[in-house]
């Protein structure tokens, strides 16, 4: 099946019982058993819940994996990936520009068990075959980054990565979504969302999804979902459900008005540089256009400094003010003291996330609404 009869059908069938076209939310903590050992499939909510398994039932059809296993947030799911690769004693590699909180569970938390990180420039793969080393078991990939948009060549870093038995490359595919990027195909192992973004869409839930390729690390993550607990509810499950039926018409309009506010940004003497993988002089242009069917619509743009950044985000109206992403509203935020604030200052000014840094989230408004409030925002600069 095409990927938009996927996404609305995949994992999901009318209900059994009284034939309801829509999943049902099962909110139900447990189910009653016919007799000892005698039961539906079903005993307890942490372990198995219809409403969730038709999620992840659909998002494994979507990323073209083998399973896939949904938690109770972005974080949670890169949690429990870390539990199913990373041991004392082992080393990973990571983008050296991930999202902040990424960074802050790797370097804050799984470090203290004895899990050595190298921050390196996935872009430049002479840097990830350097970091290599026999004990490496993951590389951990965010493309395009946040906020900087820079590209990994996926392809590339997973015949790095499988040139050592035990490693496996995870991708965290959260920007593009798997309408516009499937890093399983490209050859990852593993891809990670927060479905709190453009999945789910409406920026009304959170949540986060691990699909996996190899069928022994399905059968260990399901494991971890349940000993570990951190499971998506069943409400949550069924919004981004629903929200999955519409991503293929989302994310084109996303990119539509991505494009369009690129260009206008491209063309304001405010603005020192933009960042935006559609634009033909971002350095993973052509990378872009190769592994990736559309650029999305995430854009990070630099003003002149703090006072700069303030008053401009002080004076936009339509577009909210807000951290996170991905939803049909247009979301502005700055990176320096927002999502990234737990990135160190000085690894900050190396990554190109400056204080003037603004990024945005470009929703499918009318775009012409969209460039006429960002348009009020550069009256106000001097
Ligand atoms: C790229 C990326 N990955 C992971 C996360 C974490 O997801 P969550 O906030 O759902 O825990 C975020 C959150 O902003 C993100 O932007």
């Amino acid at each position: 099946m095409g990927f938009k009869t996927d996404a609305i059908h995949a994992g999901q069938e009318p209900d059994p019982t009284t034939g309801a076209v829509t999943t049902p939310i099962y909110q139900t903590s447990t189910y009653v058993q016919e007799g000892l050992g005698k039961h539906k499939g079903f005993e307890y909510a942490r372990t198995q819940n219809p409403t969730r398994t038709a999620l992840e039932k659909n998002m494994a059809a979507l990323e073209c994996g083998v399973a896939g296993y949904a938690f109770a947030s972005g974080m949670a799911a890169t949690t429990a990936l870390t539990h199913l690769l990373l041991k004392q004693g082992d080393h990973a590699i990571c983008s050296d520009n991930l999202y902040g909180g990424t960074f802050r569970l790797f370097d804050k938390i799984v470090r203290n068990y004895g899990v050595e990180f190298t921050y390196a420039n996935t872009s430049n793969l002479a840097d990830v075959e350097r970091a290599m080393r026999a004990n490496t078991r993951m590389i951990f990939v965010e493309t395009p980054t946040n906020p900087i948009m820079a590209i990994t060549d996926i392809r590339g870093v997973s015949q790095i990565a499988h040139d050592s038995p035990e490693c496996r490359l995870a991708v965290d595919n959260t920007f593009m979504s798997p309408y516009f990027q499937r890093p399983i195909e490209l050859g990852a192992d593993i891809v990670v969302h927060s479905t709190t973004k453009y999945l789910n869409g409406h920026s009304d839930s959170v949540g986060g999804i691990v699909v996996l390729n190899h069928k022994d690390d399905a059968e260990r993550l399901q494991f971890i979902q349940n000993a570990a607990g951190a499971i998506l509810s069943p409400f949550d499950s069924w919004l981004v459900l629903r929200g999955i039926k519409t991503l293929p018409v989302r994310m084109e309009a996303h990119n539509t008005n991505g494009i369009a506010i690129a260009n206008y940004l491209g063309a304001k003497k405010q603005v020192k540089r933009i960042y935006y993988p559609g634009r033909p002089e971002h350095p993973g242009h052509d990378l872009a256009k190769k592994q990736m069917s559309g650029f999305g619509g995430m854009i990070a743009f630099e003003l002149d400094g703090l006072e700069q950044a303030r008053s401009f985000l002080g004076r936009v109206k339509l577009c909210s003010l807000a951290e996170s992403l991905g939803g049909v509203e247009t979301l502005i935020s700055h990176p320096a003291t927002m999502t990234h604030a737990s990135v160190p200052a000085e690894e900050r000014a190396r990554l190109g996330i400056t204080d003037g840094l603004v990024r945005i989230s470009v929703g499918i408004e009318d775009v012409e609404d969209l460039i006429a409030d960002l348009e009020n925002a550069f009256a106000s600069l001097a």
